[in-house]
C-alpha cells in the first residue's frame, strides 16, 4: 500500500503553552480516529499547521517537530504574516463570507490572495516531500483550494481527493470571486472532490459549466486532461462514543453534578465556534420573544448557550461576541429574577465529558445556523441524547438538515418559525419523540465517520479504475511503436484529419478557430510523405481559405463537397425540400435560446448554442433533439449532436461515405483517422478494421486507441513525420 496523506489547515493537536513549555495534545474522535481503522498506522501522514504562529515556537520548533512526526503529524509552519493573510485573509475574510452567502463581509484584496497562493504552494511543498509517486492524498477545506492542482503538477500519478466541509455556493455567488477560475482549476487538480449534500455538488457543476465550460455526465467531469468524480459525501461522527459517552465515569459525573443545577427546569442547550454565520443572535432575540409571548414557560426553561471563540482577529468575530454579550445581559435583565437565570453564557470550548453530558440533559437542541456546511452538533446531539428525552431544532441552512429530516426544521431567518419550534419541542409528546429519534440515531449509526472514510476511500480508488479504462486504449507505449513502425514501412499511407477539437482546441467563435503557422507547416510536411485528408463539418469556402494553399485533400460539409486541388466537387445531388419543413422548428427554438443560432450549410441546417447560457443552451439542445427525433426520419434525414452544436442532414451523408470513396479511388497501405466528436464516429465506423482509428478526449467511442487533447494529437503528427523523414 502507498502512503496516505492527509492535509487540512490544522494538524489534528492541540498546543498549548504552559508558562515556558508547550503541551501537546492528539485530537480525539473525528476524522484522525476513523482514519486509523482504514489505513495502518505506519502508512498514514499528516500535514498541516501546528496552530501556532512561528514566531512563537521559535527554540521549541525541532522539539514540536519531532514529537509530531511520532504522531505522523507533518507541520506547515507558518509566519504571523503568512497567517494574517492566508488563514486571518483570504481564508477567513474572502473564502468564508463569501461561501456561506454573507457578501457583504467578504473582502476581496490581491496581496491576501498571493499569500493563499503562496501558502498553499508551501503545503505542495511538505506533501511533495513525503509523498511517493502513487501517494494517496486527500486534501481537505477552503483553505487550500489550490493544493490539488499544486500537487498533480509534481505528481502526476498520485490518487489525489478533495472534500470541503463548508457549503460551496451558487454559481451567482462564487461568480463574484475575482480568483473563481484559479479555484476551480486548482480543485481540478484532484480525482474525486467531495461535498457534503448534493446541493453543493450542484452549485459547483454549474460554476464548471459556465465559468470553464466543462460539461458533466453523471458526476464525471471531463477535463481535456483527465476524468474527474464529483459527489456527495454527508460527512458523519463517531456515533458510538458518543452513544455510549453516558456510560463513561467522567460523563457520569458531569451529568449528576448539572442535572442538580438545572434542578426540574427544561434545558434548551445551544452549541457553537462564535461565528457570524450561525445564527446566534437570532437564537437569541427568538429566545427573548418566546419568554415574551409564553409567559408560562418562564422559570421553567434554561438555555445554556456555548459560544467557542474562534477567529477573534476579524472584525466580524469581535463584533458578534459583543452583540451576544449585550443579547444574553439584556435578557438576563429583563426575565431574570433572584432564583432564575434564562440564559447561561459561556465563552469557551468544553471538553467531551461536559459536552456529552449536556448533550444528555438538553431536553432540546436550538442548532440554527444561518448557513452551514453540515453541522456535526445536530448529529452528536442525536446519538447521545436518550430517545425518549431529545427534540431536536435544526435549521434548514445546515447541511445536516437534508438527513435529519425528523428534526423540527425552521428556516432561522424567520423568528415566527423559531418561537413555533421552541414551543412545539417543549411540548412534544413522549411517543413522537421515540419515533423522531429512533430513526434519526438508525442513520447515524449507520451511517457514521468511519464509513465515510470508507466510501470516500473506495470512490477515490474507483475514479482511478475509470481513468485506466480510458487510459488503457491511450495511444502509449507499446501499441504506440507498434504502429509507427507501420507507418515507417508504409508505401502509400492515407491520413483522415478532423480538424475543430482533433488539429486546435475548441473556441467560443467557431470563426476564430483558424490555423496557426506551426500546424500549416505540419500538415504541410505531413503532405510530403503521405495522403493528408482534412475532413471537417465546415464549410467550403472556410476550408479553401485556410488550407487552398497547402497540398492537402478537404471535404467539406462532412462530405457533401470534396477538393483535391482544382475546385469543389459536389458528392451529392442538392435536394432541398427538407429544409423548409425543418426550419421554422429549429427557429422557434433559436427564438428561445438567447445566443443560439442557425447556419445553413448546402446540404443541412446546424442550431449552434455554443454563445447561449450553458444551462439554457443544454437544455434547449435536448428540447429540441426530442422534436426533432419525431420529424426527421421520415425525411430521410438524422440529427448530429456535435459540440454545442445539432445539425440536421440527409442519413447518407456522412465522413464515412466520403472516406470510403477516398479509399475505392485509391491503394492504400496504412489508414489513420483521428477525430473528437461524434460526427467522427462514422468515420471511425466505416473504415477496414486494420486502420488505426483514435479519438481524441474522452468520451465513448469506436476508435481503437484514444489521445487526451489535440496537443498529444499534433505531437504524434509530428513524431510521424520525423521517422519518415530520416
Ligand atoms: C469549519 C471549517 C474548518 C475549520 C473549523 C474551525 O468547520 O470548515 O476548516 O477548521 O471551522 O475554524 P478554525 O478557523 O478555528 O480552524
Amino acid at each position: 500500500m502507498s502512503r496516505f496523506i492527509v492535509v487540512s489547515n490544522r494538524l489534528p493537536v492541540t498546543l498549548k503553552r504552559e508558562k515556558d513549555r508547550f503541551e501537546l495534545k492528539p485530537s480525539v474522535g473525528g476524522l484522525a480516529t476513523a482514519l486509523s481503522s482504514v489505513v495502518p498506522r505506519e502508512k498514514a501522514f499528516w500535514v498541516g499547521w501546528p496552530g501556532v504562529p512561528a514566531e512563537d515556537l521559535s527554540r521549541y520548533e525541532e522539539w514540536l517537530t519531532a514529537e509530531l512526526q511520532a504522531l505522523g503529524c507533518y507541520p506547515v509552519c507558518l509566519s504571523r504574516e503568512e497567517l494574517d493573510k492566508f488563514y486571518y485573509g483570504f481564508s477567513n475574510r474572502t473564502l468564508w463570507p463569501l461561501c456561506h452567502y454573507f457578501l457583504q463581509y467578504a473582502i476581496f484584496d490581491e496581496t491576501l490572495w498571493e499569500g493563499y497562493l503562496r501558502v498553499n504552494q508551501k503545503y505542495a511543498q511538505v506533501v511533495a516531500e513525503l509523498a511517493e509517486e502513487e501517494a494517496v492524498i486527500w486534501v481537505h477545506d477552503y483553505q487550500l483550494f489550490l493544493l490539488p492542482g499544486l500537487l498533480r503538477e509534481r505528481l502526476p500519478r498520485a490518487s489525489i481527493g478533495f472534500f470541503l466541509h463548508i457549503p460551496f455556493p451558487s454559481y451567482e455567488i462564487f461568480r463574484v470571486l475575482p480568483w473563481r477560475r484559479e479555484i476551480l482549476e486548482g480543485l481540478l487538480g484532484a480525482d474525486l472532490i467531495g461535498f457534503h449534500t448534493y446541493d453543493y455538488a450542484r452549485h459547483f457543476f454549474s460554476s464548471l459549466r459556465r465559468i470553464l465550460g466543462y460539461e458533466h455526465q453523471f458526476g464525471l467531469v471531463l477535463t481535456e486532461e483527465r476524468a474527474v468524480k464529483v459527489d456527495a459525501f454527508p460527512i458523519s461522527i463517531d456515533y458510538a462514543r458518543f452513544a455510549r459517552a453516558p456510560e463513561d465515569p467522567a460523563v457520569r459525573r458531569n451529568l449528576e453534578r448539572f442535572q442538580e443545577e438545572i434542578g426540574d427546569r427544561r434545558l434548551i442547550l445551544s452549541v457553537d465556534r462564535l461565528d457570524y454565520t450561525k445564527g446566534i443572535p437570532q437564537r437569541l432575540r427568538a429566545f427573548e420573544a418566546f419568554l415574551e409571548r409564553y409567559p408560562e414557560w418562564r422559570e421553567k426553561v434554561l438555555l445554556i448557550l456555548i459560544g467557542v471563540p474562534s477567529r477573534t482577529e476579524v472584525e466580524h468575530y469581535q463584533e458578534l461576541k459583543r452583540e451576544v454579550e449585550e443579547l444574553v445581559g439584556r435578557i438576563n435583565g429583563r426575565f431574570g429574577t433572584l432564583s432564575w437565570m434564562p440564559v447561561h453564557y459561556l465563552a469557551r470550548g468544553l471538553g467531551f465529558e461536559e459536552l456529552a453530558a449536556l448533550y444528555f440533559l438538553a431536553d432540546v437542541a436550538l442548532v440554527t445556523p444561518l448557513r452551514d456546511g453540515m453541522n456535526l452538533i445536530a448529529k452528536e446531539y442525536v446519538a447521545t441524547v436518550p430517545e425518549d428525552r431529545g427534540v431536536l431544532i435544526l435549521s434548514e441552512m445546515a447541511g445536516a438538515a437534508a438527513e435529519l429530516s425528523e428534526a423540527i426544521l425552521v428556516n432561522p431567518f424567520s423568528q415566527e418559525d423559531m418561537i413555533r419550534a421552541l414551543y412545539e419541542a417543549l411540548r412534544l409528546p413522549r411517543d413522537e419523540k421515540i419515533i423522531r429519534n429512533r430513526r434519526m440515531k438508525e442513520r447515524l449509526r449507520r451511517y457514521d465517520i468511519k464509513r465515510w472514510v470508507k466510501e470516500f476511500i473506495n470512490t477515490l480508488n474507483e475514479v482511478k479504475q475509470t481513468q485506466e479504462s480510458f487510459a488503457s486504449f491511450r495511444l502509449t507505449g507499446e501499441e504506440r511503436q507498434k504502429m509507427l513502425s507501420r507507418w515507417e514501412e508504409a508505401r502509400s499511407p492515407i491520413l483522415f484529419l478532423d480538424y475543430d477539437g482533433t488539429l486546435v482546441g475548441f473556441t467560443g467563435r467557431p470563426e476564430k478557430a483558424a490555423p496557426d503557422q506551426e500546424l500549416k507547416d505540419l500538415l504541410e510536411r505531413l503532405a510530403g510523405v503521405a495522403r493528408v485528408v482534412i475532413i471537417s463539418g465546415r464549410d467550403p469556402e472556410t476550408l479553401s481559405r485556410w488550407f487552398g494553399d497547402l497540398p492537402v485533400a478537404l471535404v467539406a460539409e462532412h462530405g457533401v463537397f470534396v477538393y483535391q486541388g482544382e475546385g469543389w466537387h459536389r458528392m451529392v445531388e442538392p435536394e432541398q425540400e427538407w429544409k423548409e419543413a425543418v426550419r421554422p422548428v429549429l427557429e422557434l427554438y433559436a427564438d428561445r435560446t438567447p445566443g443560439a443560432f442557425i447556419e445553413e450549410k448546402a446540404h443541412s441546417l446546424v442550431w449552434h448554442y455554443r454563445l447561449a447560457e450553458s444551462e439554457l443552451g443544454a437544455l434547449r439542445a435536448h428540447e429540441l433533439k426530442e422534436a426533432l427525433l419525431d420529424l426527421v426520419p421520415p425525411l430521410g434525414l438524422m440529427v448530429l449532436e456535435g459540440k454545442k452544436v445539432l445539425e440536421v442532414k440527409p442519413r447518407e451523408i456522412h465522413k464515412g461515405m466520403v472516406a470510403r470513396w477516398f479509399l475505392e479511388k485509391g491503394e492504400y497501405d496504412f489508414i489513420l483517422a483521428m477525430g473528437d466528436d461524434w460526427t467522427d464516429e462514422f468515420l471511425f465506423e466505416a473504415l477496414p478494421p486494420e486502420s488505426f482509428t483514435v479519438k481524441i478526449g474522452y468520451g465513448l467511442t469506436r476508435a481503437r486507441y484514444r489521445l487526451e487533447n489535440f496537443r498529444e494529437a499534433r505531437r504524434l503528427l509530428e513524431e510521424m513525420w520525423r521517422r519518415k523523414s530520416r
